[in-house]
């Protein structure tokens, strides 16, 4: 027999943003689904409360030693009013393969689901219906036994917060630019790089402040043991279209398995375009480009969506991408997913998952 989802009510409902001003992860709805881990009890006391600050002790091991995952996928408002989750089974698989990795308990994926659905259902009004919104989800587990000693935590928080949003690279409609770090890495195979995992974000932001003071907007990310091949971007995976066919690179343990990543590989494979999973020398790259050869060139993400790039920067080159405009391929590939994620084009994948309405849940 499952658990039971508790929920409580809160006293006040917050005031909702300005639908065109939402930016991204800055507004965060009324209630949030709530599990907490003990070595006796196991996962337990899912419920659905008012969404607010939580109460750890200092000495939480996520203080310390940052024992933490997190996911992040969307659910969208459909044309005629459905809510729609795009491929959730998937993050919610990539989140056990986290924990596994972070050696935190796994959680039950359909129980987590079903939390994640039931809360939309409360949260309903909050889904944004223009143009390339969504209600962001963001599911995140933190270790919070108070000990110093480096050791799993016995103790475990997992929470999910929903978050409104618009496009990731705010009202930017130009490609965005990229610059290829050559000096700090982000991951090594071995290590916690196809996790997703908090550390691997903190290691990552003096780069980015770097290619922000620069006047890029990302970082391209290098492997950590040779500096010559090209892992994923900031925020997403990365795609470049050479000669009519697709590369990205291989899966290799350093690199984040992306949802998007799959599906645009799906997608592509579906229109019978080549897609080479394989490693990229950033040096061959950029030979291809100043040849020509390098037509286009997009990131991917749940929260980046397509996003296509216009310039890479690597040591003294500078690269503009297919004239620094977005690439038919990107167009395309955004305006397909977007129209399965929408329910506005036929999802042939069976990639989408209705959030059925609920009936009105009990207060405690
Ligand atoms: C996402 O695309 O959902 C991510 O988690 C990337 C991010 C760190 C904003």
């Amino acid at each position: 027999m499952g658990q039971s989802i508790a929920f409580q009510k809160a006293d006040q409902l917050k005031k909702k943003p300005e639908p065109g001003q939402l930016g991204f992860g800055k507004h965060f709805t009324d209630y949030m689904f709530e599990m907490d881990y003990t070595l006796d009890e196991g996962w337990h006391d899912a419920r659905i409360i008012p969404y607010g600050p939580i109460l750890l002790d200092p000495a939480a091991m996520i203080f310390h030693y940052g024992q933490e995952v997190f996911e992040g996928l969307k659910a969208y408002r459909a044309e005629d009013g459905r809510i729609l989750l795009f491929r959730p089974d998937k993050n919610l698989e990539r989140l056990n393969h986290s924990n596994e990795r972070m050696d935190i308990p796994a959680i039950d994926e359909s129980l987590v689901l079903e939390g994640i659905k039931r809360l939309i259902n409360i949260e309903k009004d909050w889904v944004p219906a223009l143009p390339g919104q969504s209600l962001y989800i963001r599911p995140f587990i933190i270790g919070t036994e108070p000990f110093l000693g480096v050791h799993p935590s016995g103790e475990y928080k997992l929470i999910v917060i929903l978050s409104p949003v618009g496009s990731y690279f705010g009202d930017k409609i130009n490609p965005v630019k990229i610059y290829v770090e050559d000096d700090f890495v982000r991951a090594v195979r071995g290590g916690v790089g196809f996790a997703k995992t908090a550390g691997n974000y903190a290691g990552s932001l003096k780069a980015q402040s770097k290619a922000e003071e620069l006047g890029f907007d990302q970082v391209l990310w290098l492997d950590g043991v040779e500096r010559k091949y090209i892992e994923e971007v900031g925020s997403m995976n990365i795609f470049f279209k050479i000669h009519g066919e697709v590369w990205t690179p291989e899966l290799n343990g350093s690199i984040l398995p992306g949802v998007t990543r799959d599906s645009v590989i799906r997608l592509l494979k579906h229109w019978d375009i080549k897609v080479k999973e394989r490693k990229i020398s950033v040096k061959k790259l950029f030979k291809k480009a100043e040849k020509g050869e390098l037509e286009e060139v997009f990131g991917t993400g749940t929260a980046a969506v397509i996003s296509p790039v216009g310039f890479l920067k690597w040591e003294d080159r500078v690269i503009k991408v297919g004239n620094g405009r977005v690439g038919a391929l990107a167009e395309k590939l955004y305006d397909t997913l977007t129209g399965i994620q929408t329910g506005r084009i036929k999802d042939k994948f069976g990639w989408t998952q209705e959030v059925s309405p609920d009936p009105e849940p009990v207060a405690e």
